[in-house]
């Protein structure tokens, strides 16, 4: 049988390594789409070489979601069966330092895209995943959010994302497209880039074990979200294009916490039992058996606008293909604890 093709923009991302990686292992021949940089060396896309050694086959292209001659040439070199479209500038406070870019990359990168497959009339045999977010609800006016929920976008980032969401439906009403949006709750995992909170706080516990004394500082400790493991999610994503119709679908666990809870848990990972003093700036997370501090908070890291909660309902993903998530909070944040203290020992 022939191998079904697939094209990742965004793979050296953290989506587009689990991806990658779940699409090798069922078999997939995989095309990925990755930026020209100064430093060539992507730890993400070399974690992926144990996959290939195993009989799968990856293929990069340079590209860039602003330049649509490249689209046309990466889809006319890959001809895929499936599309995902994974690559953004996903840093919800770097959008307000860099709207402009945001727009172009998250908002009009995807109709590039959309018409890059249209114009070379690739519609009838190319299904696409588009990677909407959560934070489209913005200030949502009800809670659990579904695919139901009115957007009310609070960045630049979730304003091109709301945008990038209604042209996928608009290509699938239009032009009858096999075009699902994806609106993922926060996920995570060892692969999470570095400046997103959970990994933020996952590599200042993992370096506290190992002796460093360094205060972890952060914004907004009482935002809450839903977070769920990036590996369970990407699985959701392929199912989303298994189906006979294009759709939206909500990902997420159903469950909701704060940037604290989410510092306890790692902490305690280490044996640190986190306790809070203060309020507003004064806040700090302190080792309740030492008194040191671990955490404080610095206002560098506020939102001009901020998302204070989200919490999804993705039982329309569990009806339609039985989808739920397996890996639980606890044992996520105990592996990217404990990856992140591994990776410290191998390269203090
Ligand atoms: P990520 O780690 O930041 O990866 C983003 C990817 O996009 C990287 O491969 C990046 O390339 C690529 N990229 C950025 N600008 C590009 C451009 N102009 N042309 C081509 N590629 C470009 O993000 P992620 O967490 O994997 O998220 C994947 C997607 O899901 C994003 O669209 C994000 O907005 C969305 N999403 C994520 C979550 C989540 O919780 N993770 C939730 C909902 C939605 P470089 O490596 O060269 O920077
Ligand atoms: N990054 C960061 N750094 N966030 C902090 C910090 C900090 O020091 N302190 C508190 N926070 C708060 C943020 O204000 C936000 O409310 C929450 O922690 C989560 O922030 P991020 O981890 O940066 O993620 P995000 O929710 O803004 O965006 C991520 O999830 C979205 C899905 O809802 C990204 O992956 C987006 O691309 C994705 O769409």
């Amino acid at each position: 049988m022939r191998r079904r093709v697939a094209l990742i923009t965004g793979i050296t991302g953290q989506d587009g390594f689990y991806l990658a990686r779940h699409l090798l292992s069922e078999g997939y021949q995989v095309h990925g789409l990755r930026r020209r940089t100064s430093f060539n060396g992507s730890d993400r896309l070399q974690n992926l070489s144990d996959t290939l050694n195993e009989g799968g086959s990856l293929t990069l292209h340079h590209g860039d979601m602003t330049d649509q001659a490249s689209l046309i040439r990466v889809l006319q070199e890959s001809k895929p069966d499936e599309i995902y479209n994974l690559a953004a500038q996903s840093h919800v406070q770097v959008s307000f330092e860099k709207p402009a870019y945001t727009t172009a990359v998250n908002a009009l990168g995807v109709v590039h895209l959309l018409e890059a497959v249209r114009l070379l009339g690739l519609a009838e045999q190319t299904r696409l995943y588009q990677a909407s977010t959560s934070e489209m609800y913005g200030v949502a006016e009800s809670s659990p959010q579904s695919e139901t929920t009115p957007f009310r976008p609070r960045s630049p980032y979730a304003a091109a994302k709301v945008f990038a969401h209604h042209i996928m439906v608009n290509y699938r009403e239009a032009y009858g497209f096999h075009a699902s949006n994806g609106i993922c709750f926060n996920h995570e995992g060892p692969e999470r880039g570095e400046t997103f909170v959970s990994r933020k706080i996952t590599l200042a516990a993992a370096a506290r074990r190992l002796g460093d004394k360094s205060v972890l500082m952060l914004g907004n400790l009482s935002a809450s979200r839903d977070w769920g493991h990036a590996a369970d999610f990407v699985v959701g994503m392929q199912q989303m294009l298994q189906q006979p119709h294009g759709d939206d679908y909500v990902l997420a666990t159903g469950v909701a916490r704060s940037v604290r809870q989410f510092a306890e848990a790692a902490f305690r990972v280490t044996g640190i039992d986190l306790a809070w003093e203060g309020e507003g700036l004064d806040e700090r997370g302190v080792d309740r058996k030492s008194g040191a501090v671990i955490i404080a908070v610095d206002p560098r890291h506020f939102r001009p606008s901020e998302v204070q909660a989200l919490i999804g309902d993705a039982s329309k993903a569990k009806e339609a293909f039985g989808w739920e998530p397996r890996i639980s909070f606890e044992e996520m944040v105990r592996e990217m604890v404990e990856s992140d203290t591994a990776r410290m020992r191998k390269e203090p």
